[in-house]
């Protein structure tokens, strides 16, 4: 066995360890959220985390932000790098978001780690957003939903580890991930009721090599959605449902939109979700691009439509022009999906007339209907897909391009 060391140090309100284990050899600062009695389960934590992340942020050794058992209340924190040496975010707590009433406004952020490189996430803890009170709201209508926080943001995060740990009820979307390269969230869990809007799982956008494997997201919106400049994705052995599935898109509604290039789907079920996976892209819209997404190995448990291209994408009803997308998708690929459809209609490519669908491959396709009537279905428009193996349902045998 080897020499180990413990100096305790007490500097503010913090314990700080200093602890040069056996284990390799470099040394781990600990910087404690509570300590004795200084920092009691309950009381906001926010001060005392936003000094410990600056301390950890600034060592010039590999540092770790601890957080330990205990339920406590942060009213919000940007957790800011760059910082000089790899660092480990571990939550075993509960950290709770301000309460909400069904007005509630705060920001559009709860928690943010942003510009860090080499960062962990880890610990088992929780991010309660305690969002519950806002999900009343009327989205279709209200610009309130999407306005609300969003429950852990990474912000030009790169090569980094987020697993084992969970966000709950989130007020908006759970995690989101903007301008990030070489992430991988790994046994993470998402939970929010079935009926909360605009608590997408996990976004993406405008990130590269993103990895998200073993993970578990039951939610309200998409399970998954990846917005512009998405590069280089995985998505494996994740479970999804409730929610609306796993979603390319919505694309093409803002000017100057990046391609979503290289997306893998794979190894994943989807349980009682609204859809299955699906590519969306707004009518009329700006020009774009989405090309090389693959979906294998999938199995759906009572999925409405299973399996979607959308390029009329238009919820509530909100586009007033027929004129169609200049989203342009090509390279997709459907194999090996099957299990059961809630809907007849479970496989839907509906292509834009302006730009038809390229290199569109569908290989063992079967799928049952588990609702009473009718015949299960597919419904196909400005497409011809390249069709090997099982087919159920039959795909595209109507083409009304
Ligand atoms: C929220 O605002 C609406 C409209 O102003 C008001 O009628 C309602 O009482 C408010 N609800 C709460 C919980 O404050
Ligand atoms: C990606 O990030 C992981 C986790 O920090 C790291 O081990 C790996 O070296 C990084 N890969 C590259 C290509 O930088």
């Amino acid at each position: 066995m080897g020499l180990k060391l413990n100096i305790i140090f007490m500097a503010a309100l913090f314990g700080l360890i200093l602890d040069s284990s056996n284990i390799a050899n470099s040394q781990i600062l600990r910087f404690e959220a509570t300590d004795n009695g200084a920092i009691l389960p309950q009381s906001d934590i926010t001060q005392a985390l936003l000094k410990a992340w600056s301390n950890a942020c600034a060592s010039t050794s590999p540092s770790k932000v601890v957080i330990p058992n205990g339920i406590f209340k942060l009213s919000g924190a940007s957790l800011e790098g760059p910082c000089n040496a790899p660092i480990e975010f571990n939550l075993q707590g509960i950290l709770q978001a301000p309460p909400a009433d069904a007005n509630f406004t705060g920001g559009d952020t709860w928690v943010a780690f942003e510009y860090v490189d080499f960062l962990t996430v880890s610990g088992g803890g929780i991010f309660d957003g305690q969002g519950k009170p806002t999900w009343g709201k009327d989205c279709a209508k209200d610009q309130y939903c999407g306005n609300l926080p969003i429950n852990v943001r990474f912000n030009y995060v790169t090569n980094s580890i987020i697993q084992d740990v969970t966000s709950l009820d989130s007020k908006q979307f759970h995690i989101n991930v903007l301008g990030c390269q070489n992430v991988t969230f790994q046994h993470v869990k998402i939970i929010a009721d079935e009926n909360s809007p605009h608590t997408d799982g996990i976004h993406i956008g405008r990130s590269t090599d993103i990895k998200i494997l073993d993970s578990n997201i039951q939610t309200g919106d998409d399970c998954i959605s990846l917005g512009d400049g998405s590069k280089h994705i995985t998505i494996a052995k994740v479970t999804c449902g409730p929610g609306h599935g796993i979603s390319i898109g919505s694309l093409g509604k803002y000017p100057n939109e990046e391609p979503v290039n290289r997306v893998d789907v794979k190894g994943c079920i989807l349980k009682n979700t609204k859809n299955g996976v699906r590519i969306k892209t707004w009518p009329d819209s700006q020009e774009g691009e989405a090309s090389d997404m693959h979906f294998e190995d999938i199995v759906m448990e009572n999925v409405g439509n299973p399996i979607m291209i959308d390029q009329e994408y238009c919820p509530w009803n909100q586009c007033d022009s027929q004129l169609p997308s200049r989203v342009q998708i090509s390279g997709v690929s459907f194999n090996n999906i099957r299990g059961t459809s809630s809907t007849a209609l479970a496989v839907k490519l509906i292509c834009s007339g302006g730009l038809p669908c390229q290199d569109v491959e569908m290989t063992d396709i079967n799928l049952k209907y588990s609702g009473e009537e009718g015949e299960i279905t597919s419904e196909c428009k400005n497409v011809k897909p390249t069709v090997s193996g099982i087919q159920n349902p039959p795909a595209c045998v109507t083409i009304e391009a």
